[in-house]
C-alpha cells in the first residue's frame, strides 16, 4: 500500500498538501492525516482524489503516536511521503509571550521541532528509495528574529535538521526538501497574531502556489523551496548581509 503521511492537516498549508498529492502522486493508495480537530479532518472526506485515513490527536501528547505506530505495524505501507506541516508561531518578545503565557514557547519547540522529529524517524523504516520528506520550516530560518525569537530559532532548526538529514539519505535515494515561505493567509496568524508589519503584508500569499512550488521542488530533489521572489530576495539578503544589520532592524526597540 504506498501511502502519504501529512501533519497539520486540518487547516492552511497542511490542508493544501492533502488536496494536492493525490495529483501529483497517482499511485497512492490513501493520504494519512493527523491534527487534533477531527472534524476538520473528517471534512477532508470527499474533497481529495485519494481516500484519507484520519488520526486526530495531539502532536503534543503520546497516544497519537502510539495509534500511528500500530498502524504502520500492521499495514506496513510505502511512505511515499511525509508532510511535516503542523507547527505555529507566536510573536512577541520572549518576555512579552511569557507573561501571557509561560508554555507557548516551550510547547512551540516541542510542536515545531520535536514532533517534527519523532514523525521522520517513526517513518524513516517505512521509506524507500524515491521516497520524499517535505518540512515547513520558514523564511523565518534564515536569520534570527527579534519578537518572533522562539519561532524563527524553531524554524532554524528545521532547516538545519533537514539539509543534514537530506545528505544522510542520499544514499538510499529519499529527498528531504525544506520548505521556507514568507507570509501565507492561513490561521497561522490567528495563533501568532496579525501582521503588522506593511512589508511582510505586501509578501502575503496563498498556501495553494506555496504548496505547489514545493510538490514540484520536492520532485526535482532540491534541498529548500522558496516560492516567490520577495522571498528569494530575504534568502540571498540573510546570506550576503551580516545578520547583525538585520537584527537591528528588527529590533523592538
Ligand atoms: N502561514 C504562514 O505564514 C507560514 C509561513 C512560514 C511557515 N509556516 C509554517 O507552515 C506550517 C503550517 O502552518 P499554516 O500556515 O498552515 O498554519 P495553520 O493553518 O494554523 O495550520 C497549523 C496546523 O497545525 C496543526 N496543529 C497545531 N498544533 C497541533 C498539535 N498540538 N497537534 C497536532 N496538530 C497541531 C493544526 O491543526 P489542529 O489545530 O486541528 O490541531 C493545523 O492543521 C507551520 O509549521 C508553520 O510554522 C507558516
Amino acid at each position: 500500500m504506498k501511502i502519504a503521511v501529512v501533519t497539520g492537516a486540518s487547516s492552511g498549508i497542511g490542508r493544501e498538501f492533502v488536496y494536492q498529492l493525490g495529483y501529483f502522486y497517482r499511485s497512492l493508495d490513501e493520504i494519512w492525516v493527523i491534527a487534533r480537530r477531527k472534524e476538520r479532518l473528517e471534512e477532508l472526506r470527499g474533497k481529495t482524489r485519494v481516500p484519507v485515513r484520519i488520526f486526530d490527536g495531539n502532536l503534543l501528547k503520546k497516544s497519537v503516536y502510539k495509534k500511528i505506530f500500530d498502524a504502520l505495524r500492521e499495514k506496513n505501507p510505502n511512505i511515499r511521503m511525509l508532510v511535516n506541516a503542523a507547527g505555529y508561531g507566536k510573536s512577541g518578545t520572549v518576555e512579552e509571550i511569557a507573561a501571557e503565557k509561560f508554555r507557548i514557547q516551550t510547547d512551540m519547540i516541542d510542536l515545531n521541532c520535536r514532533a517534527l522529529t519523532r514523525m521522520t524517524l517513526m517513518c524513516l523504516p517505512y521509506m524507500r528509495k524515491g521516497s520524499r520528506i517535505v518540512n515547513l520550516a520558514s523564511a523565518a530560518s534564515f536569520c534570527p528574529q527579534p519578537s518572533f525569537a522562539v519561532y524563527a530559532a524553531t524554524k532554524s532548526f528545521v532547516l538545519s535538521f533537514s539539509r543534514a538529514l537530506r545528505e544522510e539519505m542520499r544514499g538510499k535515494g529519499i529527498g528531504v526538501t525544506a520548505v521556507c515561505p514568507g507570509p501565507v493567509d492561513t490561521e497561522f496568524f490567528d495563533v501568532s497574531g496579525p501582521l503588522e508589519n506593511r512589508l511582510k503584508k505586501l509578501a502575503l500569499v496563498e498556501a495553494a502556489p506555496v504548496v505547489h512550488r514545493a510538490l514540484k521542488d520536492s520532485r526535482a530533489g532540491k534541498s529548500l523551496s522558496i516560492y516567490g521572489i520577495p522571498m528569494k530576495t530575504a534568502y540571498v539578503g540573510a546570506k550576503l548581509l551580516p545578520h547583525e544589520w538585520i537584527l537591528r532592524l528588527g529590533s523592538p526597540k
